[in-house]
């Protein structure tokens, strides 16, 4: 065989993993296999592959006789949408997609370079774990990625893609990384499986209720986003990036906009007169953004609040929104923890915050203390008093308590605040505050009742609306729900190079 053949058959039997047998199973699970991934993930023909050739180093257990090129994953780097990304691609049909010493090599290269040239890196999770026969090298190949993973918090956008198992330590990359997609079905992740689950606590369950995608995207929070199947996935993975610059040195993505319709008539009859009766606060988003823009994220966990990307006048903006059509838009721990998770990924990346404010204050109860609403809910307004990038907030209805202040008031740096006119900013609503301050009036009354309710509407006449807060400048301007896109794009616009530093300092301590 000469030299160009010799070459040719080894890249061959590298592209062609563990073999037909085990693509042709990989399929039957309706799964892609790593390298038909990566086709429909990158631009075409942009695909550079990185380590093609590497092999395990293990001799135990008769590996020294078993070896397939590339090590079940494959690495490089290539563009979406024009943009550099650098990417690894575990494949299940070599060894389960299991991690060794080598295979983890490969990836933290890519990560490395990631690191150094500011582009985004892409990981898409399909693996048995550590690679058991190698023992504690895969273990230290994990620690290594782990390592860099955080180096990279901050600096780089990391999103993972779970296709397949995710099990054991191998979980904590993902964990790190900004964003976590699931695939229903085929995906799953878990610290300890269900065997280990039955023998520690007796507890029988599937791995799908341990640790599917609905779990992870509605109890615990884990995914960010769940797809129907891996052609999903990686679709979301490609919006999903188009949102965001490519290193933290660069500012927001700006696409071409022309400016034709900033009156939106229709954000004039969302909000219902009375203030107990919810709407959804998506109709008001979608109201202000560039049409078709929101991509929201963790729809189903905490939906008390709605997080997600969107355009305004082509620009990238977060936008963190109360949702009074899901337990009044209350404040508690999950859509703390939600909330803030979104605000320091924005703030990371230099994309401008949003906020639309309807929340009557904290859920109270034990349930809440007990879980440390406290700690949680100081999370929320960490993040918020940290962030530097350029920060507006509507206020639509309710700013009630504590809430009123974590939700990017101005006291903790919100750059520009609006109320519209049915905005109320008080330390509770009228009905309440009213029993608390005139309680001996009230009860020592001929009607009670009557005079709860005289009592209630002058609390209301004084403090339910937004112009207290107007007076002392704590809201910069009253406007009209109409006129909410004209005054964000202009807003947004002004506060375009904004500079803001938090004092020096090796970092700040949230609480955790
Ligand atoms: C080596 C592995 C492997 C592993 C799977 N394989 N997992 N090889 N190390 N961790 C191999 C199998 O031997 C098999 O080889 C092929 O991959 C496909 O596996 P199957 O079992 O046939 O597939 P499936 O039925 O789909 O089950 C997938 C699975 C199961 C659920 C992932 O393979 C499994 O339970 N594997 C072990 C998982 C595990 O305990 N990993 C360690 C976790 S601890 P052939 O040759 O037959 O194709 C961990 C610690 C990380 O990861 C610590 C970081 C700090």
């Amino acid at each position: 065989m000469n030299n160009r053949d010799i070459l040719k058959n080894k890249l061959e039997e590298s592209k062609l993993g563990g073999g037909q047998k085990r693509i042709d199973a990989q399929h039957s699970k309706n799964k892609l296999t790593a390298r038909e991934r990566l086709d429909l993930l990158l631009d075409k023909n942009s695909f550079e592959e990185i380590g093609a050739l590497v092999k395990h180093r293990s001799t135990d257990f008769g590996m020294e006789k078993l070896h397939y090129p590339g090590d079940g994953v494959v690495t490089g780097f290539g563009t979406i949408h024009g943009r550099l990304v650098y990417v690894f691609s575990q494949d299940f049909t070599v060894f389960g997609g299991s991690l060794s010493e080598t295979h983890a090599e490969k990836i933290c290269k890519i990560m490395d370079m990631a690191m150094q040239n500011g582009a985004p890196v892409i990981g898409l999770n399909d693996s048995g774990g550590a690679r058991i026969q190698e023992g504690v090298v895969s273990l230290g190949g994990y620690a290594d990625i782990f390592y860099r993973n955080t180096q990279a918090s901050g600096v780089i956008p990391q999103l993972s893609a779970i296709m397949g198992p995710c099990a054991g330590g191998a979980v904590y990359s993902p964990a790190i990384t900004d964003f976590i997609l699931m695939v229903e079905d085929t995906s799953y992740m878990f610290v300890t499986g269900p065997n280990v689950v039955k023998t520690v606590t007796n507890e029988e369950v599937t791995s799908e209720d341990l640790g599917g995608a609905s779990v992870h995207s509605e109890k615990s929070g884990v995914a960010h986003l769940t797809a129907a199947n891996d052609l999903e996935a990686i679709e979301d993975i490609k919006k999903l990036l188009s949102y965001m610059p490519q290193n933290c040195e660069e500012q927001t993505l700006k696409v071409p906009y022309e400016l034709t319709d900033e009156v939106r008539e229709e954000l004039a009859t969302i909000v219902p007169d009375s203030a107990n009766q919810p709407y959804d606060i998506r109709e008001v988003i979608k109201g202000t953004i560039d049409k078709d823009s929101f991509f929201e994220i963790h729809e189903n966990f905490a939906p008390n609040i709605v997080v997600g990307f969107a355009r305004l006048a082509g620009r990238s903006i977060g936008i963190v929104a109360n949702q009074p059509a899901y337990l009044a838009g209350v404040l508690d721990v999950p859509s703390s923890q939600k909330g803030a998770r979104f605000v320091r990924f924005c703030d990371c990346f230099n994309i401008p915050l949003l906020v639309f404010e309807d929340v009557p204050g904290f859920l109270p109860g034990t349930d809440q203390e007990w879980n440390a609403i406290i700690t949680n809910g100081a999370k929320l307004l960490y993040a918020f008093s940290e962030a530097t990038v350029p920060r507006i907030t509507v206020i639509t209805r309710k700013a009630y308590g504590g809430a009123y202040d974590v939700m990017n008031s101005k006291h903790i740096g919100a750059d520009m605040n609006f109320a519209w006119p049915s905005a109320e900013i008080a330390v509770m609503g009228a009905k309440g505050a009213a029993e608390i301050i005139f309680r001996n009036e009230i009860n020592s009354a001929d009607d009670p009742a009557a005079k709860l309710a005289e009592k209630e509407a002058e609390y209301a006449e004084i403090f339910a609306n937004p112009y207290r807060a107007a007076e002392r400048g704590f809201v910069d301007d009253v406007i009209l729900p109409e006129q909410t896109r004209v005054k964000l794009i202009k807003a947004f616009a002004m506060l375009e190079n904004k500079v803001a530093t938090l004092p020096k300092k090796k970092h700040g301590n949230i609480p955790l």
